[in-house]
C-alpha cells in the first residue's frame, strides 16, 4: 500500500525551522539531538487543528517571558471553559451513563516532571488539576474519585459539566442503542462486525494537544479531553497517560496526539515520536512513523476497513528543540495542525498515510 505522503510534505512542514541547516549526526550520549540552529528566540507553539485560540494565548504568555507550561495550559483553558466545544472540559460529551469524565496531562521539559488526571468529574479544567498533581504530590496520575477529592482539596469548585446540548445528544445515542456502544461480546480478532461504528458519527475523539517552546528553550506540553463520547464509564484514554497522549524531553522535543486513544495506549506513541526525533528524524517523519506503527499493529478485523486499513484515525503533533515542527495522521481528512511561530498563527497541512474518500 502506497502511503499518501511525500518527501515534499517533510520539507513543507519543516521549512520554517531552518530546514536548510543540515543536522549533525546523532551524538551526545544517546540522550539529545544536536542543535542545528540557534534556539528559538520568538517562542514556538504547535497545537491540534482546534487550537488556534489556544496557540494565540500560549504565545502571548510565552512572549512575555513566562514558562511554556504557563502558556500552553492557559491556551487550552480557553477550550476547557467553552461550553460549545463538545470534546473538552465544560460541555464535553458524556460517558454511557450521561456523566462527563475528563482526562488531561501536562509535562514540563526543563524539570522532566509530569502530572495527569483521568476520569475526573465535575471540574472543568483538568489540565490545571494535572499541574497540581505534578507540583503538589509525589505522584504523576490521579484518577476518578481520588482526583476529584484532590482537586477539591486545592479549592477547585465542582460544577455540572453536562450542558443541555450534550445531554440531548447523549439521550439520542442512548435511545439508539445497542450496536453503537462500546461493550463487546466475546469475539475473535478475525471477526469484522463486532461492536460499534468507530468511524461513524456516534463516536468522537475530540481533544486538544498544545506544545510550546519558551524564550529560554524550555519545552512543555498539555493534552486535555472529555475522551471518547459515550465511553464505558471509567474508561481512560491516552490523553492522561504520559508517553501515549503526550511526551516531552527537553533535550529532544515534544509530541502529543488526538484521535483513537486506545491505539496510542497500545503503542506508547507520543514517546515513540520523541524517540524517533532523538534518532534524528524530523518531527514530520517521526509522526508518520508513529502512524505507520499503529497501522502495523492494528490486527483486529473489527478495526479495519475492507482493505485492512484502520477504520479510525490518530493524529500526531511534534516539535523539536531546534524549532522544527510537524504533524501526521493516518487519514487525510482534517489533517491540519496549528503553528504559531512567534509572528504568524495559522493552520498548516499535515502529512497522512492514506487519502480519505470524502
Ligand atoms: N485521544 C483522546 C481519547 O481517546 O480519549
Amino acid at each position: 500500500m502506497k502511503p499518501f505522503f511525500t518527501r515534499r510534505d517533510f520539507l513543507k512542514t519543516t521549512a520554517a525551522a531552518g530546514a536548510g541547516s543540515a543536522l549533525l549526526p546523532f551524538v551526545s550520549r544517546g540522550k539529545s539531538i544536536p542543535i542545528s540552529s540557534p534556539r528559538y528566540t520568538k517562542g514556538l507553539v504547535v497545537a491540534s487543528a482546534n487550537g488556534l485560540r489556544a496557540a494565540q494565548k500560549a504565545m502571548k504568555i510565552i512572549q512575555s517571558g513566562s514558562d511554556a507550561l504557563d502558556g500552553v495550559i492557559a491556551g487550552v483553558n480557553i477550550l476547557e471553559d467553552d461550553p460549545n466545544d463538545m470534546t473538552i472540559g465544560l460541555g464535553g460529551l458524556p460517558n454511557a451513563d450521561g456523566v462527563v469524565e475528563l482526562d488531561a496531562s501536562v509535562m514540563h521539559g526543563p524539570t522532566h516532571r509530569a502530572g495527569a488526571v483521568g476520569a475526573l468529574q465535575n471540574i472543568k479544567n483538568p489540565s490545571i488539576v494535572a499541574r497540581y498533581v505534578m507540583e503538589r504530590t509525589d505522584h504523576v496520575l490521579l484518577v476518578g474519585e481520588g482526583a476529584l477529592k484532590f482537586a477539591k482539596m486545592h479549592g477547585f469548585k465542582e460544577e455540572n459539566l453536562l450542558t443541555e446540548k450534550a445531554r440531548k445528544m447523549w439521550v439520542k445515542w442512548k435511545e439508539s442503542l445497542s450496536d453503537q456502544d462500546d461493550y463487546l461480546p466475546p469475539h475473535s480478532i478475525e471477526e469484522k462486525d463486532v461492536g460499534g461504528d468507530w468511524r461513524g458519527v456516534m463516536h468522537t475523539y475530540g481533544t486538544i494537544n498544545c506544545l510550546g517552546i519558551d524564550l529560554h528553550g524550555g519545552i512543555s506540553g498539555v493534552t486535555t479531553t472529555s475522551g471518547m463520547a459515550y465511553k464505558v464509564p471509567g474508561r481512560v484514554g491516552d490523553s492522561p497517560i504520559i508517553g501515549a497522549g503526550l511526551f516531552v524531553d527537553n533535550e529532544v522535543g515534544a509530541a502529543g496526539s488526538t484521535g483513537r486513544g486506545e491505539a496510542n495506549l497500545l503503542n506508547c506513541s507520543s514517546a515513540m515520536v520523541v524517540e524517533y526525533m532523538r534518532q534524528g528524524k524530523s518531527p514530520t517523519e517521526a509522526c508518520v512513523m508513529a502512524c505507520q506503527r499503529i497501522v502495523d499493529h492494528n490486527k483486529e478485523r473489527r478495526l479495519q476497513d475492507n482493505r485492512g486499513r484502520p477504520n479510525f484515525d490518530v493524529k500526531f503533533y511534534a516539535l523539536n528543540k531546534n524549532g522544527a515542527y510537524g504533524s501526521a495522521s493516518i487519514w487525510s481528512a482534517g489533517a491540519k495542525f496549528v503553528v504559531h511561530d512567534g509572528i504568524k498563527n495559522e493552520l498548516h497541512d499535515a502529512s497522512s498515510l492514506y487519502k480519505s474518500e470524502e
